[in-house]
């Protein structure tokens, strides 16, 4: 751990080395393969995401910074007075600025970062002390498990965000199974802040997965780049191309990486080869849109009563203030 005055970084063990090592083997060993989208984010891949964020067609950050912007007094209004504002996946945290900036007007507060990424957290926790004299920062490098086990026990009254449709990752079952915990680590006087990706045309989803400029393409193809770096893997990376599919009846956006033809590829750090068939697919991520009647339905399962929910002039993106359903 690391403290110098106004910041703090706390490092679980879980996030890299071995799990990754791990993880990839019996991803790629598995049928139909696949990788978790958590390991994304390398230093690489954090850059390429927020390039993402920047492309035309991926419109939810832009979508979600609209509301925001729109709506902070309000949100904040009806939170209430608030020590902490917490955050999981947090990422470069350029929209939190947005709740942060209105808040710090009525004092000092601490502001806790979850993230994956070691370097985002660094980034965004410089900048964000730079910009707000007021302010702590404690920057946790984990996963969502370790921002729960964080979480519980801090002092109330505070605010969770948890934005940028980072939820649909999860299928509806796991997000209602993980919500349930946050609502356990919840007081009755906290409150989460849930951004959602509304379900949609096919089209525009499609596209919001693969930009024209191909930098979606990059961030998918960066796993393999990954693998290559860390564990000695021998991916052509020209061997595979990226793939986004919208899935209307799960209503998920799935991405995989494509085998281009038949092709081994070792990876000599796992003293692993594999053989891939042409068109074999790697699942790498799976994004949940969801229908007002899903939105309900998950607050519902997950114990968490929607105070408000808000979306964007176009409706493609909800924000909903949650709270516990007895506080
Ligand atoms: C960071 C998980 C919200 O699913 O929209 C963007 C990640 N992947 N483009 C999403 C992502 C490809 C993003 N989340």
């Amino acid at each position: 751990m690391t403290t110098t005055g106004r910041f703090e970084l706390a490092a679980a063990e879980a996030v890299d080395g071995g799990d990754f090592a791990a993880d990839v083997r019996a991803g790629l060993e598995a049928r139909p393969r696949r990788l978790s989208c958590r390991w994304f984010y390398d230093a690489e891949g954090s850059r390429l995401f927020e390039a993402i964020c920047g492309v035309p067609e991926y419109y939810p950050p832009r979508a979600e910074r609209e509301i925001l912007e729109r709506r902070a007094a309000e949100i904040l209004d009806r939170v209430g007075s608030v020590d902490s504002v917490w955050e999981l996946g947090s990422g470069s945290a350029v929209k939190t600025r947005l709740l942060l900036e209105p808040l710090l007007r009525e004092g000092p507060a601490t502001y806790v970062a979850v993230d994956i990424s070691r370097s985002a957290l660094e980034e965004s926790a410089a900048s964000l002390l730079g910009s707000y004299p007021s302010l702590r920062v404690l920057a946790v490098h984990g996963d969502y498990e370790e921002g729960l086990r964080r979480l519980s026990g801090w002092a109330q009254p505070k605010l969770l965000l948890w934005l940028g449709s980072n939820v649909g990752n999860f299928d509806r079952a796991e997000a209602a199974r993980f919500l349930r915990r946050v609502r356990e680590a919840l007081g009755p006087a906290d409150r989460l802040l849930l951004g959602v990706d509304l379900r949609k045309e096919r089209a525009t989803l499609e596209a919001a997965y693969d930009d024209a400029q191909g930098v979606t393409a990059a961030f998918n193809l960066n796993l393999l780049a990954r693998i290559n770096r860390e564990l000695g893997g021998q991916f052509d990376l020209a061997g595979f191309r990226h793939l986004a599919r919208y899935d209307v009846v799960r209503g998920c956006v799935d991405m995989f990486l494509v085998s281009r033809r038949a092709q081994r590829v070792r990876i000599e750090g796992l003293d692993l080869e594999l053989s891939f068939e042409p068109g074999e697919e790697i699942h790498t991520e799976s994004s949940h849109k969801y229908s007002r009647e899903e939105l309900a339905e998950l607050a519902l399962a997950s114990e968490l009563r929607i105070d408000r929910l808000w979306t964007d002039d176009d409706g493609r993106f909800a924000d909903l203030l949650l709270a516990p359903s007895d506080g």
